[in-house]
This record gives C-alpha cells, structure tokens and sequence, in this order.
C-alpha cells in the first residue's frame, strides 16, 4: 500500500467518527477541543466577508461549516480534500445546516489543486500539512492565492531532535504503536508516516520564505503536557511582487 493510499484508506475509515476521535485527541495530547483549536485557528486569519476561502485538506468540512456559522465569509468557501468518504460526511454536515451555503466541496490532491492561478484571498489548512508534501502544497498555495493574500496553517510542531536516527525511530514506532490498536493499521501507518512532514517553528519560518511568503508569523499555542508536541499556527501573507 503506497503512502496515499494509506492516507485514503485511514480517513475512509475514520469519517464517520472523525471529529469525536479528533477532539478526543486533541484533548489527550494538547488539553484543546477540536472546537476550540478550530476557533483558535479561524481567529488568528483576518478575512472579510467577500473574500473567496479554501480550505485545503478539509476533511469533513469543519472549517468552511464554522466560517459560514459564524457569519464571517459570504463570499465563496471551498474545500478541497483527497478522501471521497471525508467529503461525504461534510456534505452531510452542511445538508444539516438546513439551509444554503456558501461552500463547495472538490476532490483532488492538495499537491496539484484544480483551481487557477491568484484565485483565493485566504487559505486555511487545519492538521493536515503533517500528511503532505510541504514544498510541494506551499508551492501551490503561493500559486492559487491571489498576491497579498492570506495564509494560515495550524498544525503539530516537531523538535529539532526528532531528525536524529534513534529518536527518529524511537517516535515513529511509538506512534505506530499508539494508533494501531485504537485505529487500526492504516491510521497507526499514515501518522507513523506522516512524522517526516512535521517540522519545527524554524523549519516553517525558512520554508515559507523559501515560497516567497511575507509577513511570517510563527505562534506555539500552549498544552497541557510537556512532553507533547507542540501545536503551532503559521500566519503569513503571499507577497505582492
Ligand atoms: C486530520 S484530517 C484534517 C481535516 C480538517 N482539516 C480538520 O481540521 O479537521 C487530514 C485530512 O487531510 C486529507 N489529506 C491527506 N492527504 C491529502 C492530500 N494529498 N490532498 C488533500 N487532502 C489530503 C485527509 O483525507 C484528511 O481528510
């Protein structure tokens, strides 16, 4: 089974469940609920109410749901995500809203979205940057947000010490081994995965001036064990030049 597959088959399976299991974690690891991480995020991104949003990597729709909920965004929300079955509770969840919204939900990969060059005023994009390839998605975020626009990424933060080889292996197999008898092999392989993804406060600094990113703003929210990983959220802004 190839990484991505992994990745499909783990959330295939999580989506019926997905946002009990998130905050149950989230509360575990950090002492947030998933609410309250997802508020966090949507209030550290300056948006107006005409602004056109995506949502990249959405899951099942949380964020465009709370964007709409909280009367922030009248313009267009679109989430994009790459597990048909995550889609489908999220249109679940907005059918549920009983009335018409402002979001459109897309299949597709967030390394090559389907979407034109400086479309987006904002883009969000909640725990997921640690399932993908970070060059590769700031590459296509830079590319889709129009010049001057927003970007806000929240996600776990890792330590410069996971690069040595033994911790490396010693957090990748306790992961494994964390999420496999909850979540089964797919879930326990796509997080143990992921591990390579995350990367440290400085790492994100440099890489998203690497894509021409301005304005970078790196904040470690807190939590409530020390020997959790920090989450962290990432503000910047897609030059003008
Ligand atoms: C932990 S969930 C986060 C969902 C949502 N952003 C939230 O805040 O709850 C990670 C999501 O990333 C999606 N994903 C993983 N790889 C992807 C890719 N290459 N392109 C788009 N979505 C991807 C998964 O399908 C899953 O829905």
């Amino acid at each position: 089974m190839s990484e991505k597959q992994a990745i499909i088959s783990a959330f295939t399976d999580l989506a019926p469940r997905y946002e009990k299991v998130v905050d149950g974690e989230l509360k575990r690891f950090w002492g947030w609920s998933y609410d309250g991480f997802i508020e966090n995020l949507i209030a550290m991104t300056p948006m107006a109410e005409e602004d056109v949003v995506l949502d990249v990597a959405t899951g099942t729709s949380v964020i465009p749901i709370k964007l709409v909920e909280q009367g922030k965004i009248k313009g267009q929300v679109v989430g994009l995500d790459i597990t048909q079955a995550m889609l489908k509770r999220g249109q679940q969840r907005i059918a549920a809203l009983g009335k018409p919204t402002c979001i459109a939900l897309t299949c597709g990969s967030a390394m090559a979205m389907p979407f034109k060059d400086n479309y987006f005023d904002v883009i969000l994009c909640g725990l997921a940057t640690h399932h993908l390839d970070v060059p590769v998605v700031l590459a296509e975020m830079r590319r889709i947000l129009k010049p001057g626009g927003r970007l806000t990424i929240a996600d776990v933060g890792g330590a410069a010490n996971w690069r040595l080889p033994g911790i490396r292996t010693l957090i990748r197999l306790g992961t494994f081994l964390y999420f496999w008898p909850k979540e089964g092999f797919a879930r326990a392989r796509s997080e143990a995965g992921a591990l390579s993804h995350v990367l440290t406060p400085e790492e994100w600094r440099t890489k998203l001036a690497d894509y021409e990113f301005t304005q970078i703003d790196i904040t470690r929210l807190p939590k409530s064990h020390n020997w959790a990983p920090a989450p962290l959220v990432m503000a910047a802004r897609k030059g003008l030049g």
